[in-house]
């Protein structure tokens, strides 16, 4: 029985200014402050990616409560590369998660599934644990060629990265038309796909087909307060990637109560 664990983080996108961060810690941080199946559950990972530079001051006021994120990184070292972020500026954050190859980066900055390829091998190899961002467009979903679509993807993307660190990855799938938009797919839909990705792995090395069973799967895209439960309930789902709602810590919260991980918590032992 694979022993995965729940991950619930926020996607702030360009949102939040320095006192609204300040202002939504003070909130989060008193709204979990008592909740012993949040702030000691080992099985719930909670986070939130602010734009770049808001990670200084998230990190400042989040107080070691909850982890930060980077929305996006570079796969390039030190040098010059106008523009960019490295892991290694990550690192002497002690920033554990990125985020890569959300669409939006895809859409606004021309990433790419070759650049995420090489952006997580970088990051694997610097201990930052990628969440990365798979998902079809509109046309695809209605074409019915989401499988094949998404199949072609985790090829590209996990390219020469051996099952060992693929398990050490977090994926979010979300569906490009989903993102923003109050419409999902139907739950029968997200587990069915789910499924398909975590299978997919198999044939990266069926010797190992244990490894997928491992493997993190979120899903993203109009998750909210209203249907994360169901959508958490899904048994190939390991929990959400969350933007406009994560915006509020309340609504949040309440996500994060609705997780497995929260429901199962026994932490009186
Ligand atoms: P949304 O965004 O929850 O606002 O749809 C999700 C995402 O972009 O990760």
């Amino acid at each position: 029985m694979s022993q995965r664990k729940t991950y619930i983080f926020g996607n702030w996108k360009l949102h939040k200014k320095f006192n609204e961060i300040s202002l939504f810690f003070k909130h989060f941080n008193y709204l979990i402050k008592k909740d012993k199946r949040i702030n000691k559950n080992p099985n719930l990972i909670h986070g939130f990616a602010p734009s770049h530079l808001g990670i200084l001051p998230a990190i400042n006021f989040a107080k070691g409560k909850t982890n930060i994120l980077a929305q996006d990184v570079g796969c390039n070292n030190i040098g010059a590369f106008t523009g960019q972020v490295a892991f290694w500026q990550l690192n002497e954050f002690k920033i554990n998660y990125a985020i890569v190859g959300h669409s939006e980066t895809r859409k606004y900055l021309g990433n790419s599934d070759k650049n995420v390829n090489k952006t997580i091998k970088v990051l694997l190899n610097n201990n930052i644990i990628p969440v990365i961002c798979i998902g079809e467009s509109l046309k695809t979903y209605k074409s019915k060629q989401t499988n094949a679509f998404l199949a072609q993807q985790i090829k590209t993307i996990f390219k020469d990265i051996s099952l060992d660190l693929i398990q050490k990855c977090i994926i979010a799938y979300e569906p490009l038309w989903a993102i923003g938009s109050g419409k999902t797919p139907t739950l029968d839909e997200i587990q069915q796909i789910a499924h398909f990705i975590r299978q997919s792995f198999k044939s990266f090395d069926d010797k190992q087909s244990n490894i997928c069973e491992n493997l993190h799967i979120l899903y993203g895209g109009s998750a909210n307060v209203k249907n994360a439960s169901d959508l958490m309930s899904l048994n190939d789902i390991d929990g959400l990637l969350i933007g406009g709602a994560s915006l509020d810590p309340a609504a949040f919260v309440s996500i994060l109560k609705q997780s497995k991980a929260y429901k199962n918590f026994n932490g009186n032992k």
